[in-house]
């Protein structure tokens, strides 16, 4: 079904910034914003893989409840987990998943019905004789347990070796390459309504691997087999991203597929630096920019919802940091490029409090924020009724943010807990009277400005 945009205002005005007050906080982490909504405006999805462990992680739950719209299982609808003995069927971990998302207003993919990978070793025993019967029963069984509940399937996962050729798995020893159309006349049969997709790594840009999929996908449409889309895993490595990947999606599309990003990770050699980040965030904001280039594009999703998640350190030693959110669940920089591509703006908002009663002083400040860095700029006015003769502001940085240089104020320590102090030619404020100072910081993507200030001791409004 080709994209169709529900224009939602609101989204197109986000704020992605940090914003200054508890208050205006938790307005931002209401029902509506988040990539979700900025997603949804540009009339594709945005997801995330969960798996069922952390479904008890609160901080974890409650980013993938705000920013996701779209739920793959990480491991739950697997082989070795759904049918781990011939006939014996496991929808515990799946129906988790399942429910996580609708209590959330998401949808979910569904990954996988068949792959050679996580798959139980009696499947692999079996005589190739029987291989056809124990597919089809493993797929009729587990789509329609699903059926009705999921928006696509993953039916065949990474069929294909890098030179094109099929992969010379269980499926394919056993049945030839007919195995792809009848795991898809098997789906299709168990539940008409799910979007069917054949999924595989490293098929992103034009290349061996990528023409094999587009042969194999032209014929099944060609003899009229029910596949809806073809889904582009999107392992990427910093930097690497093709640049004929637009093309590349481009002629699946032509066929009359949807396609799809279906596990975005971008992987950094460890430890990421300012600048390894910065190209992350060019690399996610190309990936959305290529979806929301073709207008048969469906959803972006990522392969877990923050470092802490991934699979990228325990397969590739030494690489991670390969996504949005870092171990703590704080947005990076690729989090704000995203939201930034989807149409989100990068303002900050900044809201004056009402004055504490008895407040001598006021503050306000504001953020400029790019990739890695932000300036603040800070006014404090004397509004007491009693001269200022030498001052020191104390307030604390977000996460993440460490001041390089500052004007107006000599500031210590460069994070955390700092105090700003006159220098000497504005240590004197009168009654009603202002002085300005400001600084610029790094910041790993946390560009919030802080909250609250203390003058001498007292705390301003
Ligand atoms: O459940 C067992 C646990 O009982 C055991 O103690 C532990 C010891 O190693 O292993 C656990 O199983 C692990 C499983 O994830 C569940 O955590 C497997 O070892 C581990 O290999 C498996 O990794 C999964 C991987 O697929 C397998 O290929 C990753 O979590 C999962 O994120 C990853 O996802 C795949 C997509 O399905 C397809 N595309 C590539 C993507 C990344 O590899």
């Amino acid at each position: 079904m080709p994209r169709t945009t529900t224009a939602l205002a609101a989204a197109a005005t986000l704020a992605v910034g940090g914003l200054l007050l508890a208050a205006v906080t938790s307005q931002a982490g209401a029902a509506g914003t988040g990539l979700k909504t900025l997603a949804e405006a540009k009339g594709i999805y945005f997801g995330t893989a969960l798996t069922q462990s952390n479904l008890s992680n609160s901080t974890l739950t409650a980013v993938a409840g705000a920013q996701f719209d779209m739920v793959t299982p990480g491991n739950e609808m697997k082989w070795d987990t759904t049918e781990p003995s011939n006939g014996s069927y496991n929808f515990g971990p799946g129906d988790a998943i399942v429910s996580f998302a609708q209590s959330h207003d998401m949808r979910v993919r569904g990954h996988n019905l068949v792959w050679h990978s996580q798959l139980p070793g009696w499947v692999n025993g079996l005589p190739s004789n029987q291989v056809q019967a124990a597919m089809e029963a493993h797929i009729t069984t587990e789509a329609t347990h699903y059926k009705g509940k999921l928006y696509a399937w993953d039916v065949v996962n990474e069929p294909f070796n890098e030179d094109g050729s099929l992969r010379q798995d269980a499926f394919y020893n056993a049945m030839g390459s007919g195995y792809l159309a009848d795991a898809l006349r098997t789906a299709h049969a168990a539940d008409p309504n799910a979007k069917l997709y054949l999924n595989d790594y490293n098929i992103e840009g034009q290349n061996a691997k990528s023409d094999g999929m587009y042969r194999l996908v032209s014929q099944l449409k060609s003899q009229g087999v029910p596949i809806d889309g073809v889904g582009l895993e999107s392992h990427f490595i910093v930097g690497q991203v093709p640049s004929s990947m637009r093309a590349n999606m481009q002629r699946f599309t032509a066929l009359g597929l949807d396609v799809a990003i279906t596990e975005l990770d971008d992987r950094i050699q460890l430890p990421a630096n300012s600048s390894t980040l910065a190209q992350q965030a060019t690399d996610y904001a190309t990936v959305v920019n290529n979806c929301l280039a073709v207008s048969r594009c469906v959803g972006v999703s990522q392969w877990g919802v923050g470092d802490a998640d991934s699979w990228i350190p325990g397969t590739f030693p030494g690489q991670g940091a390969a996504t949005m959110y870092d171990n703590n669940y704080q947005p990076k920089p690729a989090y704000n490029s995203t939201a930034t591509a989807l149409g989100g703006s990068t303002t900050t908002t900044t809201t004056t409090p009402p004055p504490p009663p008895n407040s001598t002083c006021a503050v306000t400040d504001s953020v400029n924020a790019w990739n890695t860095g932000l300036t603040e700029s800070i006014t404090i006015t004397n509004t007491g009724t009693a001269p200022i003769n030498g001052w020191s502001l104390a307030f604390t940085l977000a996460g993440g943010q460490t001041v390089t240089s500052a004007w107006n104020a000599s500031i210590t320590p460069a994070s955390g807990q700092v105090a700003a102090k006159n220098v000497g030619y504005n240590g004197s404020v009168a009654p009603g009277a202002s002085v300005s100072f400001g600084f610029q910081a790094t910041h790993t993507g946390n560009t919030s400005a802080p909250g609250d200030f203390t003058l001498n001791g007292t705390r301003c409004a």
